[in-house]
Formats: C-alpha cells, sequence, structure tokens
C-alpha cells in the first residue's frame, strides 16, 4: 500500500510518500519515498509565536510545490502527451471543495493536470488536534486530490502521529526505509508539544485513555514563553535548552522555582504559575547578566524535567505498563531524554522507552503516513477538528470548567 501523507496543523508544512506491505499484524519494512517539510519557524519569530492566520496563508503558498517535489522525489510525475481535462462533473466537484481557496485549486490545476495519475492507494491527512485554519488547508488539498485521483482519504489525530513516530526505527545501513518497534501493552504514552502535554494510557493497539493533562500551558508553550522572557528567539525550546547548558555544574538559583503539581494526587499538569515564577525571578535581579538568564534557563528546564518525569513513573508503576512512549516536539530536549532514559533504566528496569529519533519529534508528514497505514480507516468530508482528544479526558481542563460556569 502506498499513501501519500499531509500535515499542516502548525507552523510546518509535510508532505511524505510511504509505502509497505500490509500484513495483519505490523508492516516488516516501511519504505520512505519522499519526506518533504517546510518550515515557518522563521516568519513566526518575528511575531514571537505561530498566528493562526500567517500560518495559513504560508500553507497555502508552500502546499503544491511541496507536493510537486515529493512527486518528483519519489519519481511519480511522470508527465502525459496531452494535460488531463477535467470533465464537468469533475470541475464542480473540485471546486466545491476548494469553494474558500479558489487559488490553491488553480495551482493544484496548473501543477498536476499535466502529470500522469500516480500511483497512490489513499490520501493521510492531519484532521487535528490544531489550528483549525492551517487544518483546512491539509484537509482540503486532500480531499482535492483525492477527487482528482479516485484515490479514499484517511484523517489521522496528530498525536497518534507523535507516538508512531517514536517507534519507529531506521533499518540499519538504510537512509530511508524504517521498521516499527514491537509494542507491549499497557503501554503509557506522554505527549509533549507546543499545544499539548498528555499522559495518556494505551491499554491495547490504537486504543486511549487520558490520565491527565495541562491545566493551563503545554510544555512546549511554556518553553516558548520562557524563552521570550529572556529575550530569546521562537520557537524558544531549544533556545532555553541551550542557554541551559551554559550554566555552571553545581550553581543553583538562590530561590529555586516551584515544582508544580509535582505531589498532586492526580496526573495533571500545570505550566502557567512557573512561566510567572520565571517572570517573578527575572525582575528580581537589577540587571539580568548572562549568567542569571543561564541559571533560570537551567531552573526551569529542570523543573519541566522533574515533573513530567516523577508522573510519568509513578504512572508507569500504578499501571503497571510494560512500556513509555515519549512523543512530540519537546521530546527533542536533551536534559527530558537523558532524564526519562536514566530514571526508567534505574526504577523500571522491566519496561522499555521509546523517544522518537530527534529528526523524527517535531511535526512532520512521515509520522501521519505511517500513523495511516497502521489505521487505514477511510472517511468522506473530513473536517478540522482543533480540539481533537486521542481520548475523552478524565479530568476537565481549567479552561473548560470555567466555561461551564
Ligand atoms: O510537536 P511540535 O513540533 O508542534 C506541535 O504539535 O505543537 O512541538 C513544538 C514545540 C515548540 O513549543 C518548541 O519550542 C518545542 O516543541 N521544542 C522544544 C525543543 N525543541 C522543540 N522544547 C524544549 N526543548 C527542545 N529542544
Ligand atoms: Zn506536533
Amino acid at each position: 500500500m502506498r499513501i501519500l501523507a499531509i500535515e499542516t496543523s502548525c507552523d510546518e508544512t509535510g508532505i511524505a510518500i510511504v509505502e509497505a506491505k500490509l500484513t495483519r499484524t505490523l508492516p516488516k519494512q516501511i519504505n520512505v519515498l519522499s519526506n518533504a517539510l517546510v518550515s515557518q519557524a522563521a516568519l513566526h519569530a518575528q511575531f514571537g509565536g505561530v498566528f493562526p492566520s500567517v500560518a495559513r496563508r504560508e500553507h497555502g503558498k508552500n502546499i503544491i510545490p511541496l507536493l510537486v517535489h515529493a512527486l518528483k522525489e519519489a519519481k511519480m510525475l511522470k508527465k502525459l502527451k496531452t494535460p488531463r481535462k477535467l470533465d464537468k462533473k469533475e470541475e464542480r466537484q473540485l471546486a466545491k471543495i476548494f469553494n474558500k481557496e479558489a487559488e490553491l485549486f488553480t495551482v493544484l490545476k496548473e501543477s498536476l493536470l499535466s502529470s500522469r495519475i500516480p500511483k497512490i492507494d489513499a490520501i493521510a491527512v492531519t484532521s487535528g488536534p490544531g489550528l483549525e485554519p492551517a487544518l483546512w488547508v491539509g484537509i482540503n488539498t486532500a480531499e482535492g486530490l483525492g477527487a482528482l485521483w479516485g484515490v479514499p482519504v484517511i484523517p489521522v489525530n496528530h498525536m497518534e502521529g507523535h507516538i508512531v513516530a517514536a517507534l519507529m526505527a531506521l533499518v540499519p545501513k538504510k537512509k530511508s526505509a524504517y521498521t516499527l518497534k514491537p509494542t507491549q501493552y499497557p503501554s503509557l504514552a506522554l505527549l509533549i508539544s507546543g499545544g499539548h502535554t498528555e499522559l495518556v494510557l494505551m491499554p491495547s493497539a490504537g486504543k486511549y485513555k487520558m490520565l491527565g493533562q495541562t491545566r493551563d500551558d503545554a510544555v512546549g508553550e511554556a518553553f516558548d514563553k520562557v524563552a521570550r522572557m529572556l529575550g530569546l528567539a521562537y520557537p524558544g525550546g531549544p533556545e532555553v535548552s541551550r542557554l541551559a547548558e551554559k550554566a555552571p555544574e553545581g550553581q543553583k538559583l538562590s530561590a529555586p522555582l516551584p515544582r508544580p503539581m509535582l505531589k498532586s494526587d492526580d496526573y495533571d499538569f500545570s505550566f502557567s504559575g512557573l512561566k510567572t515564577s520565571v517572570l517573578y525571578a527575572i525582575k528580581k535581579f537589577e540587571s539580568l547578566d548572562d549568567r542569571d538568564r543561564e541559571l533560570i534557563a537551567k531552573d526551569f528546564e529542570d523543573s519541566v524535567t522533574e515533573v513530567l518525569v516523577a508522573k510519568t513513573l509513578r504512572a508507569a508503576k500504578q499501571y503497571k505498563v510494560k512500556e513509555i512512549i515519549l512523543g512530540g516536539g519537546v521530546t527533542a530536549n536533551k536534559k527530558i531524554r537523558k532524564t526519562f532514559e536514566t530514571t526508567v533504566a534505574r526504577e523500571l528496569s522491566g519496561t522499555s522507552l521509546f523517544i522518537p529519533d530527534v529528526h523524527l519529534s517535531g511535526d512532520n508528514g512521515l509520522m501521519i503516513g505511517v500513523a495511516a497505514l497502521l489505521r487505514r480507516k477511510t472517511k468522506k468530508h473530513i473536517k478540522a477538528q482543533g480540539t481533537l482528544h486521542l481520548a475523552k479526558p478524565v479530568t476537565k481542563t481549567l479552561a473548560e470548567l470555567r466555561k461551564k460556569k
């Protein structure tokens, strides 16, 4: 089966083409025919965060050229002697799909009608969670391609994509083939990204139970905001981490930052107060020198790491899980990776720990394609779902509680 996957949930446009022989269990090998990505991070850096309308505009600009690039890389763009013409029915159907994106439709026609229909069995697309205006660009393109090529569309949950990314292992000596690590259940996933902080129990393959989530800011969001306070660029995670690494061993902030909800008897998180504590710590200094900034960055990173590790391990022990999976952009963080590795080895020696390779930790089309290979559930008329959950949360977020009042 060959799948073309599209990811546009935030500020990366990702297109991947993957192929695998389907089996009843996991596919033995997944060949990556293309894995293309355009990041808008540099553009959003000037605003210090992602603006949904700007993200949508940029996805709209980038998606078809990226698609053409991916098809060329996979050697699947074969020129026709005479360009294909859409009949009236096809034209109407596609115009309806691209109702709000006439320009995207024009570029799609110009770019693809002069080529043969590629040998693709399905289109996969992220349907949520994410920024809805950004998600719609991917969904409309996916449905448009589905209609143009006569293939079904598979909606993919972005967070499931992040979980799958942790299970992917490069086949030795090959640059573009992966195997999937065999999974054992129950399994526990900690998902940490710019928009999410979730602890999810997986009793069996593809089944999820939300144990806890952030009540306010996501971890990645907290990294980004703290970066801004320290005068660092967006995305802030890698910047804060680089600064923290410069802090001298053994030296600590005179008044350490809090470890929010470390001891709470649930699996929820909260990072908004920690961010405010960073602000107070900054204000305490009359003039902040480089060393002070390094120590603040380090204590912030330590606090986040301590809370994430402690709660994940507590849940792992309570539910006697056989493996722990980390997913999402924040898993690129060296301190978090290392601390999980050493603590799991020390305290839960029989439990496997899966962390995505750093090149697969952020958003990408490949993880969406592989997640689609595993689920293969097609759908007509997909809707963007900004707050799509893997499972119904057991506890409400503060925002939800406030809304109810
Ligand atoms: O999963 P992702 O690429 O996009 C979302 O789905 O949100 O995650 C992006 C987040 C950003 O907040 C970014 O600052 C954070 O991941 N991030 C990091 C690191 N690299 C990226 N956070 C901490 N340390 C890093 N090295
Ligand atoms: Zn993500």
